[in-house]
């Protein structure tokens, strides 16, 4: 049996009136690729904006790695190998390709200006550009890259903090079919090198091949989880996509 790498107890949200997460609890599976799907304001993000430490929660209890998370900050769950990707790529426009990575090592601008940076950052920042074909890119402004080079940069950079779990939040929406492909096959590399996924994704095919196993959000609530297959049949899950 494998071990549970995140856990998410009666984890609630509300913003004014509206309960963008309610109750809401789940495991990720060490090793899984597990998928949190929902309709459009479902409260995927929300959910990911409280594990990772950029909301708080109104309610709810966090365990990664079985330590409680009293007060999850980014800064401190992205140390411990928690780390994610934003809906809207976040990345640093000015900066350079390569700068993007090793920034992401978790150096200072200062140190990054002043060419402290290690060889073996270095040297890891620059493998793994070339792991994701962005090698040729690496002293371009991140700015005049393409949309879905971004997120694949966003990725890209996720990975220089080794970590033990990525949180993607849709990291295919707005990207072309070939992109997407690449998205897909980075994922699956990493995750067979030992990486546990947590992914909001909107194409369902993707899901349905990429992911196991799957937990649904309705209007804040878990409503279904289980392998593709069984949430597909749903019923529940067809009403609330059918019945938005
Ligand atoms: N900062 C905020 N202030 C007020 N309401 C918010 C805020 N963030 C989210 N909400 C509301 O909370 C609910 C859940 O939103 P959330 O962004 O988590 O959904 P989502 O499942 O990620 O949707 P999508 O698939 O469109 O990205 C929605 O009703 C949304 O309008
Ligand atoms: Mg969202």
């Amino acid at each position: 049996m494998s071990a549970i790498l995140l856990e998410v107890d009666h984890l609630t949200k509300r913003f004014g009136g509206v309960t963008a997460v309610n109750e809401c609890s789940f495991e990720v599976q060490e090793g899984s690729i597990t998928a949190l799907i929902g309709p459009n304001g479902s409260g995927k993000t929300t959910a990911f904006n409280m594990i990772t430490g950029y909301l708080k929660a109104d309610s709810g209890h966090i365990r990664f790695r079985g330590d409680l998370i009293e007060r999850p900050r980014p800064a401190d769950l992205y140390r411990r190998g928690l780390s994610r990707t934003f809906q809207q790529a976040r990345i640093f426009p000015e900066l350079s390709v390569e700068e993007n990575l090793v920034i992401a090592a978790g150096y200072s601008w200062r140190q990054l200006f002043g060419r402290r940076v290690s060889r073996a950052d270095q040297d890891r920042a620059r493998q793994i550009l070339a792991e994701f074909r962005l090698e040729s890119l690496l002293e371009l402004p991140a700015a005049d890259l393409s949309y879905g080079q971004r997120k694949l940069l966003e990725f890209a950079a996720v990975l220089m903090s080794n970590p033990k779990l990525v949180l993607l939040d849709e990291p295919t929406a707005g990207v072309n079919p070939v992109m997407i492909d690449t998205m897909e096959r980075h994922i699956r590399e990493r995750n067979a090198a030992g990486v546990t996924f947590l992914i909001v994704e909107h194409d369902m095919q993707l899901v349905m091949r990429l992911c196991d196993p799957v937990i649904v959000l309705d209007q804040g609530s878990k409503i279904a989880f289980g392998t593709p297959l069984e949430v597909q049949s749903d019923p529940l899950v067809l009403e609330a996509y059918l019945g938005g």
